[in-house]
């Protein structure tokens, strides 16, 4: 009886060890899948860099052309008017060029760092200016609907990517000749800022729908014409930053007609919203 029970402790020791050793296997595992995760969402941030480097580049030809024009007009002529034109559009291509390499070094910061107060509006502008020419060059209207809203507790690189990877897919869902609509308004009723993209393209369908948030989900063949598209990581993404962000997403979305993405966020605390002196 003495032995059983003696044989009954051991037995529980090493179901005890055993339970120990595979709590301890789930741990390491936990920890090497956190790890992956946020190689992940690094490589994803390293991606979305990459992308854009490429529609800068061309962008910052275009301005480098201005510039230069400009500069050998101000040299030809020697009047003041001319050459005060010259230099003004120097200046304004100069300062776009300032502007674009700021939101890109920006956008390359690692960690999805500090939650600073928002404002969304300004995110907005800013992720237009990055993709000005691709959107000028699919013809594709923009119209805003940009209300003053109070600010949001949040990381500007973070919503950026999320502005950015919205409005590709818009794009993309167009192809060529449409209308992305861009909308921010504060909801009183909920105490949030409403940010929606909404596009006249393809639309999705209804099979379809349920996955788009899954990683590496995509109905592209691969990038397009711009270097873009096809790892199906944008909107896994664009999901992990609305909820860091303590956010919603809404899809609504009919074939042939087109498809809205509307993203809820809570409006900053008046002690959020006060950036310390
Ligand atoms: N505005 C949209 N209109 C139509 N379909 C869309 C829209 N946005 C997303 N989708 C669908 O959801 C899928 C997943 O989108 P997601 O942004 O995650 O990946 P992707 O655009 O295919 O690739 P990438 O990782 O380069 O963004 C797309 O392949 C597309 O089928
Ligand atoms: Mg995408």
């Amino acid at each position: 009886m003495h032995t059983c029970g003696l044989e009954t402790d051991r037995d529980s020791m090493e179901a005890n060890e055993k339970t120990k050793s595979l709590e301890t296997v789930r741990t390491d595992q936990d920890r090497w899948i956190a790890d992956l995760e946020q190689r992940l969402v690094q490589c994803e941030r390293l991606a979305a860099v990459g992308e854009l480097t490429s529609t800068t580049t061309h962008e910052f030809n275009n301005i480098l052309m201005t510039i230069l024009n400009y500069a050998k007009l101000g040299l030809r002529h020697k009047d003041d008017s001319t050459r005060e034109k010259a230099l003004t559009r120097i200046l304004d291509a100069a300062n776009r060029g300032a502007k674009i390499t700021s939101l890109v070094l920006g956008l390359s910061r690692t960690g999805s760092g500090n939650f600073d107060p928002i404002d969304l509006v300004a995110i907005v502008e800013d992720s237009l200016v990055l993709l000005e020419k691709e959107l000028q060059k699919y013809r594709i209207h923009v119209e805003k609907e940009l209300s003053g809203v109070p600010v949001i507790q949040g990381s500007a690189g973070s919503l950026q990517r999320l502005l950015l990877n919205l409005i590709t897919n818009a794009r993309q869902a167009i192809k060529e000749n449409g209308t992305i609509r861009i909308i921010v308004k504060h909801e009183p009723k909920t105490d949030s800022v409403v940010l929606t993209v909404r596009d006249n393209g393809s639309g999705i369908p209804k099979e379809v729908l349920p996955k788009i948030f899954d990683r590496f989900f995509t109905t592209k063949s691969g990038p397009d014409a711009s270097g873009k598209g096809g790892t199906g990581l944008g909107l896994s993404a664009c999901k992990q930053i609305i909820d860091d962000h303590r956010g919603r997403i809404r899809v609504e979305s009919t074939v042939g007609k087109g498809t809205a993405f509307s993203i809820r966020f809570p409006v900053a605390s008046a002690s959020q919203a006060t950036p310390a002196a």
